[in-house]
């Protein structure tokens, strides 16, 4: 089966996603951090983020894994652990030029249909229900208002030691939001089939539940 989550940053995908896997004993696949991965590599190499042709070779050598270790979902780029290197200011501030580059996204796309042809998936990202898993059985987007998003990232950074304005951080999150949602290819948008779920005034808990419960439904139909 195939469970697709969508919506914009921080809006808590990546947290119940991986629960919501863990309790049907699904693999996670994060496409947020494939991307990451390309652009972290782009930043390395010092590739221009205009040069879209070098960035497209880039995205199709790359090699990505995913691996649980101790419970915890690693991301390995070319077989070296790069899980917190893909998550600094500087590749979130990068990541949506990168992920506009249809080359890129051709190449990403691929690799996720690949991932979701092999396994029981939950799989989030911007465009899962509409472009990479067009008939998973299962579709939701998560929304939730910019302040408690800004506020949701300041408190991961301030677990990492970074401290970071709200301020800039409401700015930052609005700017990749239009991005994300204005670019020309796979733009993110609710499918017409997803389940709309607003976590502004929901916790962790009361989301996964949510969601498992489309799931059981979906399953008790089929
Ligand atoms: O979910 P995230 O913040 O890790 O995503 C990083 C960026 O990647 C985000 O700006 C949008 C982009 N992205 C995308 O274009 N398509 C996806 N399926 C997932 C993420």
């Amino acid at each position: 089966m195939q469970v697709a989550i969508d919506g914009p940053a921080s809006a808590g995908k990546s947290t119940v996603s991986k629960i919501v896997a863990e309790r049907l004993s699904f693999i996670y696949i994060d496409t947020g951090a494939m991307y990451r991965a390309v652009t972290l590599l782009a930043i390395e190499r010092g590739v221009a983020l205009s040069d879209e042709e070098s960035i497209t070779t880039l995205a199709k050598a790359i090699i990505i894994d995913f691996r649980l270790i101790d419970g915890v979902q690693h991301i390995y780029i070319n077989q070296i652990d790069r899980t917190d290197d893909i998550r600094t200011p500087e590749v979130a501030a990068n990541v949506s030029a990168v992920s506009a580059i249809a080359g890129v996204r051709e190449q990403m796309v691929a690799l996720q249909r690949n991932l979701a042809g092999e396994h029981d998936v939950v799989m989030d990202g911007r465009d899962i229900g509409t472009t990479v898993l067009p008939n998973a059985k299962v579709k939701i987007f998560l929304t939730a208002s910019v302040e408690s998003r800004a506020k949701r990232r300041q408190e991961d950074f301030q677990s990492k030691g970074i401290n970071l304005a709200l301020a800039q951080l409401e700015q930052d999150i609005s700017a990749r939001d239009y991005k994300d949602s204005h670019r020309a290819i796979s733009p993110l948008k609710k499918a017409h089939d997803a389940v709309e779920i607003d976590t502004t005034n929901m916790t962790i808990s009361d989301v996964v539940e949510a969601i498992i419960a489309v799931v059981k439904k979906n399953q008790e139909k089929n």
